[in-house]
């Protein structure tokens, strides 16, 4: 009964490898497109590393946390480079460290650059009024969140560095 499937289907050998070349092409293709797929689902910081980054000053350069104590008062609140650039306020505990947050200062409205008014004791936005406490928090509208917080910690060679909240 084979032999005579096998003398009716002349071809057969052919379409079987075919349909192997077919199925190599479909996987090879299917496997290509699911690593990058599966992959944006994996969190960046499961790498390792914390995404710890080190503050800058407005040199660019690593900001020392003794250096910094140093030649800011208790309560200061200066602009610094933190994580991706963004402008973020480091602070100065009254005791002279380095506090353990920085506050970014990108208003949460539309993306201005809030200052600090010491006079005040808050974050007041120049763009539409929007205001935050000394943390962060919103004290008048419209801002619709918080200023983002970062850790701030000190390294064991004495940098500071920012890691995400
Ligand atoms: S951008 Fe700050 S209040 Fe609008």
């Amino acid at each position: 009964m084979t032999s005579l499937v096998a003398a009716e289907v002349p071809d057969a050998d052919k379409r079987a490898t075919m349909n192997l070349i077919l199925l190599g092409s479909a996987a090879s293709v299917t496997l290509g497109l699911a690593g990058p797929f599966l992959g944006f689902f994996v969190p960046k910081g499961s790498s390792g590393g914390g995404g710890a980054q080190a503050a800058k000053d407005q040199q660019g350069k690593d900001i020392r946390a003794s250096e910094w104590v140093e030649t800011h008062l208790p309560g200061d609140r200066s602009l610094t480079e933190g994580l991706k650039g963004d402008p973020t306020y480091l602070i100065v505990t009254k005791d002279k460290a380095i506090e353990t947050f920085g506050v970014n200062a990108v208003c949460t409205h539309m993306q201005c650059v809030v200052p600090w008014e010491n006079a005040e004791n808050k974050f007041k936005c120049p763009c539409h009024g929007s205001q935050y406490d000394a943390q962060g928090k919103v004290i008048r509208g419209p801002a619709p969140l918080p200023l983002a917080l970062a850790h701030a910690d000190v390294s064991e060679d004495g940098i500071v560095q920012f890691s995400p909240w």
